[in-house]
């Protein structure tokens, strides 16, 4: 059954930073004399700013905790699925990058009990409700990392595998993000990113929230990452899974 998707439209915003930040941009790519990101008139919930041909959305803020905690969520983003299919290790570190209420970070922290999950956010409200639940539920093993606009703050060459949910689609900085959580890697280490289905018309979600296959790969392969695979076993989103090279 076809549903729109209301409740997402007020709980975009697009904060006066990131407009100052699009305003801007204009660095040249490290290669070529194009800029790496140029400007549009913005779509109704984007902000104007395009990386490789993809308008950036604008970002949630905190008042979308309600909504990323939702019940309904388990049936339409199976996220336990989304965990067992990451083939974590129990010593894995794990980053959830735009980790927002944590929803996966509580998720995957059962399955690296001698291992963490960093759990990374700009937004410092993010992480106290991140904090707040951890201390109620007792779990240790969740830590939340204030990152930046551009960079993760990640340890160097110490993560595991890194997860972005819902989230990288609306960095106001993605090449640079990209690179940092490449920095932060180990050499084999994993980025699996999920992304609403971009090319099926049916997910009942705002294009600028979707991302093809095609794109999303594009934008891996452009800091480094090769694809290793698309597993299709989610109702609505990809889980694309992405190697730093350098492993055996
Ligand atoms: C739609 S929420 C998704 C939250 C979580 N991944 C989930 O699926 O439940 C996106 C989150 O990304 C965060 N975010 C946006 N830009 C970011 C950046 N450059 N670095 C880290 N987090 C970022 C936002 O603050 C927000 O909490």
């Amino acid at each position: 059954m076809k549903r729109s998707f209301v409740p997402l439209l007020g709980l975009v915003s697009i904060s006066a930073f990131a407009v100052a930040v699009f305003a801007q941009e204009k660095k040249p790519a490290t290669t070529e004399s194009r800029p790496r990101y140029t400007e549009k008139k913005a779509s109704r919930d984007g902000t104007g700013k395009v990386y490789m041909g993809r308008e950036i959305s604008g970002v949630v803020s905190v008042h979308a905790i309600k909504w990323l905690e939702r019940p309904e969520r388990t049936k339409e983003e199976a996220p336990q699925d989304v965990v067992e299919n990451m083939g974590l290790k129990a010593t894995d570190v794990v980053a959830d990058i735009g980790a927002g209420s944590g929803y996966f970070s509580f998720l995957m922290a059962p399955k690296v009990p001698e291992g963490k999950v960093l759990a990374v956010d700009i937004n410092a409200q993010m992480l106290e409700f991140i904090a707040a639940k951890g201390r109620k539920a007792g779990v240790t093993n969740v830590e939340g990392l204030l990152g930046t606009i551009e960079d993760t703050k990640l340890p160097e060459g110490e993560v595991d595998a890194v997860l972005m949910v819902d989230a990288y689609h609306e960095f106001s900085h993605p090449h640079e993000m990209m690179t940092s959580i490449v920095k932060g890697l180990r050499p084999g280490g994993r980025v699996i990113l999920l992304e609403y289905r971009g090319e099926d018309p049916s997910v009942p979600i705002k294009p600028l929230h979707k991302m093809t296959q095609k794109q999303a790969i594009a934008e891996m392969e452009a800091v480094g990452l090769k694809h290793k695979e698309t597993k299709d076993f989610l109702p609505r989103q990809h889980f694309m899974v992405f190697v730093k090279p350098g492993g055996e």
